[in-house]
């Protein structure tokens, strides 16, 4: 069958997009477990602050206004005895004291490493948390006042607990990305298991054939998508059947309204169609290959429409100038057969069935292999059914005889590994118009035309 134009042939694997999709899971499920874990940490972190501010708010109060009155007094070291005493009732707890131009006038040296302010997050009423290093922190900060004037600002931190799960989020994100990937690509991939039977049900359409059917496997829906395709594709078959049943039964019919202009070639592409598949059989065609064999042979003449009929009908032989006219009617039965669908394989016989083996035939003179077989085969049954049935100006010529030329001409005129299986079938009696066995004698003596034409037409 002619293959789609314009189809472009790739191949279809079930991993594509299956792949594709795990790749995009991935990176979905690292990107939503980065953003749930984040979320639980801040959530924690906003609990942890919220209960810790009040007491820690206060606690801050009580300080500045101890280490005020010291540092006013100008007693630094009263001050810092005093910040860290506080501190024993925090744990973690740590504060420093700056000035309004970031002068640090008071520090407890064991604590956390120096302020970065810019990262901070303000929770309001001067509370605020932010991360050190792994650590996370809440801090309070306090204005530290003399007798008279502002000496600086407190800043008391407290260090917040972090779960050690939410120090190692980007592990667990990183594992469930790639476990959201695993799972996606071997559920689509069983899901998608049809999808590459039912390619190729689809690309076998293309061309033509819609009898290839797919496992109905893989997900519910893509199961459905293949039975769904399987009815289609009978009903396509049906309608291709029909309309190539029609394209033949027309051709047919053209072919024998031609035959039927002529009394003495009437019969004739029947009994051609019945020489070329004994030998076909013979050789070893398969069903497929003798049923286009069959038509083609039916069909092999039938450029002759486009020869005029004073030519087609004279009794006698024609001369140069009408032969090379009918010389015409192999080409114009490819041209004919060739534009219907489904009928470029007749067409391939009809041009080449007056073909030599020795390239002196017609229409393109090409000879040996370069002529398709079944074009050589036609040749050999054209050529046994024109000798051995009455023309108009010859009588039909004795079947040994007929045989006889056939074998004189084998490697010159027809293939020679055909002529000899042809001539071994017929002189040993095997298939229609074979030479007489002892106890077929009576019936080739006793065939008449009409019986052959019935014969072949029942064949
Ligand atoms: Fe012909």
């Amino acid at each position: 069958m002619p293959r789609a134009e314009g189809m472009r042939k790739y191949s279809f694997s079930s991993r594509g997009l299956p792949f594709q999709a795990a790749i995009l899971a991935g990176i979905v499920g690292f990107s939503l477990t980065m953003i749930g874990g984040n979320f639980l940490v801040a959530a924690d972190r906003a609990a942890q602050a919220s209960d810790a501010t009040p007491g820690l708010r206060t606690h801050a109060a009580a300080i500045a206004r101890n280490i005020g009155r010291a540092l006013d007094s100008g007693d630094d070291i009263r001050a810092t005895t005093l910040a860290r005493r506080s501190l024993q009732a925090f744990p973690g707890t740590d504060l420093f004291v700056l000035s309004e131009t970031g002068e640090v006038l008071l520090d407890t040296p064991t604590g956390l490493p120096a302020p970065r302010l810019k990262d901070q997050e303000s929770l309001g009423d001067n509370a605020f948390t932010g991360w050190v290093g792994e650590g996370q922190y809440l801090e309070i900060k306090t204005p530290v006042r003399g007798r008279l004037l502002l000496l600086g600002t407190l800043h008391l931190r407290q260090a917040l607990h972090v779960p050690a799960w939410m120090a190692s989020i980007k592990v667990f994100a990183m594992w469930a990305s790639l476990a959201s990937a695993i799972l996606t690509f071997l559920y689509l991939s069983c899901a998608m298991r049809g999808m590459v039977g039912l390619h190729k049900v689809l690309e076998r359409a293309s061309y033509g054939d819609f009898y290839a059917r797919a496992p109905q496997v893989g997900a519910f829906e893509v199961r459905r998508v293949i039975q769904r395709t399987h009815e289609a594709m009978v009903s396509m078959a049906a309608a291709a059947d029909e309309a190539r049943k029609v394209y033949v039964e027309t051709a047919l019919a053209l072919s024998k309204t031609i035959e039927a202009k002529d009394r003495y070639t009437s019969g004739h592409s029947q009994r051609v169609a019945v020489f070329a598949v004994e030998l076909a059989e013979k050789i070893g065609f398969d069903e497929d290959r003798l049923e286009t064999l069959r038509l083609g042979a039916l069909l092999h003449d039938i450029g002759k429409v486009a020869v005029p009929d004073n030519v087609l009908l004279k009794p006698g032989f024609l001369n140069d100038e009408e032969f090379a006219i009918m010389k015409r009617h192999p080409m114009a039965g490819d041209r004919i057969l060739a534009a219907i669908p489904g009928l470029r394989d007749m067409a391939d016989i009809a041009r080449s069935h007056h073909e030599k083996w020795d390239g002196s035939g017609y229409p393109l003179g090409v000879a040996g292999d370069s002529i398709p077989l079944e074009g050589r085969i036609c040749s050999i049954a054209d050529a046994y059914d024109a000798l051995t049935t009455k023309r108009s100006y010859k009588s039909a010529m004795p079947l040994e005889q007929a045989l006889d030329i056939i074998e004189k001409d084998a490697g010159t005129h027809f293939d020679p590994e055909l002529a000899k299986v042809f001539l071994a079938m017929k002189r040993n009696g095997v298939g229609y118009k074979a030479l007489k066995k002892p106890e077929s004698k009576e019936v080739v003596a006793q065939t008449t035309a009409e019986e052959e034409i019935q014969a072949a037409k029942g064949a």
